[in-house]
């Protein structure tokens, strides 16, 4: 399997004596859309860092694209994997929007040309570009979750790792958002996103990973999400769709739909059947 993530038996503890990750494992395909989950505390956010080099293995060992992240591989590390942080204001710092989208392509070097048609292509994808000249702490925090994007995306990363990128974006905002991501999959692009959303996670994700304190718990496809055990040992709960369909138990389905169109084509051959 051509892998673009590994990581294996990674632990890592804070300072202050919380082990955030204990022992945890998984890889990831090149190309994948990936829904990380798991309760508050699992070690989500812990993990991520890792992808790009923010925090290094204290033990085990973490790959990207065949190359092991460590001191010395962490800053070309930091420009193949783009991180969109949980917390925008942890993320977005420049005086104004401009500046901050362009910071990252500033950085990789390139010419001034290519940054400015890069920052004017990722601000138009998060639709912000009308905000450019603004000063970002003014910006509410789902503009200022836009603007975090947009600097990712500008720096066209061959991974995309996104921390909740969900939350505080209005419903319009999210389906913009699934866009984005749609539109990066069929370039390519590998995507991994930390959620609680379990419809979107069901709906969208190719493979879901679930952990719980600094583990893996489950990895496969998201009919993980139908799971009993699975859904209560997370801290999860059944989508939607697979909430309806549970709750006709009349129906004797041997396997319950958990996306729109799962339930779109199981009703239609529902009514087919009843026609004849
Ligand atoms: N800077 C820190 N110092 C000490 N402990 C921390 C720090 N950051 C996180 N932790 C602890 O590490 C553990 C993992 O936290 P992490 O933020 O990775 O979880 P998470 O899965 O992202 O949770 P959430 O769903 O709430 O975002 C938790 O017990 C948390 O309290
Ligand atoms: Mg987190």
């Amino acid at each position: 399997m051509d892998s673009v993530i590994e990581v294996e038996d990674l632990y890592y503890t804070y300072r202050d004596g919380t082990r955030a990750l204990a022992g945890l494992s998984f890889s990831l395909p090149r190309g994948c859309r990936v829904a990380l989950m798991g309760p508050n505390g699992a070690g989500k956010s812990t993990l991520l860092m890792h992808l790009n080099g923010i925090y290094l293995p204290q033990r085990g060992k973490v790959r990207v694209m065949g190359q092991e992240v460590n001191a010395r591989t962490a800053r070309e590390i930091k420009s193949r994997v783009g991180l969109v942080f949980q917390d925008p204001d942890d993320q977005v710092f420049s005086s104004t929007v401009e500046e901050d989208v362009a910071f990252g392509p500033v950085n990789m070097g390139l010419p001034p040309a290519e940054v400015k048609r890069r920052v004017d292509e990722a601000l138009a994808a998060v639709q912000m570009e009308e905000y450019r000249d603004r000063p970002p702490y003014h910006l509410s925090y789902g503009q200022k979750k836009r603007v975090a994007i947009a600097g990712v995306l500008a720096m066209g990363p061959e991974i995309i790792v996104l921390d909740e990128p969900m939350a505080y974006l209005d419903p319009q905002g999210k389906d913009t958002l699934l866009e984005i991501l749609d539109r990066l999959h069929r370039r390519g692009t590998t995507i991994l996103v930390a959620t609680h959303d379990v419809d979107m996670a069901a709906s969208w994700a190719d493979l879901v990973v679930i952990i719980k304190d600094g583990r893996t718990l489950a990895q496969g496809d998201p009919s993980l999400l139908v799971r009993e055990d699975i859904i209560r040992r997370a801290n999860l709960r059944f989508p939607l769709v697979a909430q309806i369909f549970r709750s006709l138990p009349e129906l004797q389905l041997e396997a319950v739909p958990y996306t729109v169109e799962q339930a779109a084509a199981l009703l239609r051959k529902i009514l087919a059947g009843r026609q004849t």
